[in-house]
């Protein structure tokens, strides 16, 4: 099997989604596993997405101070492995349940440095039979890459990925 990894244009970000939509379910299709379709989920975002210098998961685990998010597949530099419910910007987005778009990640109150070159992120809180499992995270290098299409076409595929994959 093989899979492309073209960079769309995305130009028209409405379009471009739907094409990453279509080719993720292709990509996740008759596969069941978390960690096998967040690696590919991963990768995808990370080829196809214009100025995205991180893509990846973080996923809701129990550690030894409660419940905090793990780093789990992504693509980029080292990141922050364990990140407190409620801190940083991926925190933030799963206590609160809803996708946080960080224009600039200087101005953001207890925003988690992994890489000094990004400049903007948004996080996707994942859900699965109503529970936060995890989050989608993506960084940029530009100030104020993402925006409210940005955040739809994001929910849409970390939805995807969420119905593809026996999460629990
Ligand atoms: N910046 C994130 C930490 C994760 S890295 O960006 C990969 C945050 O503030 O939660």
């Amino acid at each position: 099997m093989t899979h492309t990894s073209e960079r769309h244009d995305f130009t028209d970000k409405r379009a471009g989604y739907e094409r990453l939509a279509t080719q993720l379910q292709s990509l996740l299709a008759g596969e069941r596993d978390p960690i096998a379709n967040a690696a590919n989920t991963a990768a995808l975002l990370f080829e196809a997405l214009p100025a995205v210098s991180w893509a990846g998961f973080y996923f809701l685990r129990e550690g030894p101070h409660g419940r905090e998010l793990v780093v789990g597949p992504f693509l980029g530099k080292p990141a922050c492995v364990r990140i407190a419910l409620g801190r940083g910007v991926c925190g933030t987005a799963a206590a609160r349940r809803t996708t946080l778009i960080v224009p600039d990640v200087a101005a953001f109150p207890g925003h988690i440095a992994c890489d000094a070159a990004s400049r903007s992120e948004i996080v996707v809180p994942l859900i699965a039979a109503e529970q936060v499992v995890g989050v989608l995270d993506l960084d940029s290098p530009r100030l104020s890459r993402f925006d409210a299409l940005d955040a739809r076409g994001l929910e849409r595929l970390a939805a995807l990925f969420i119905e593809a994959s026996a999460i629990l």
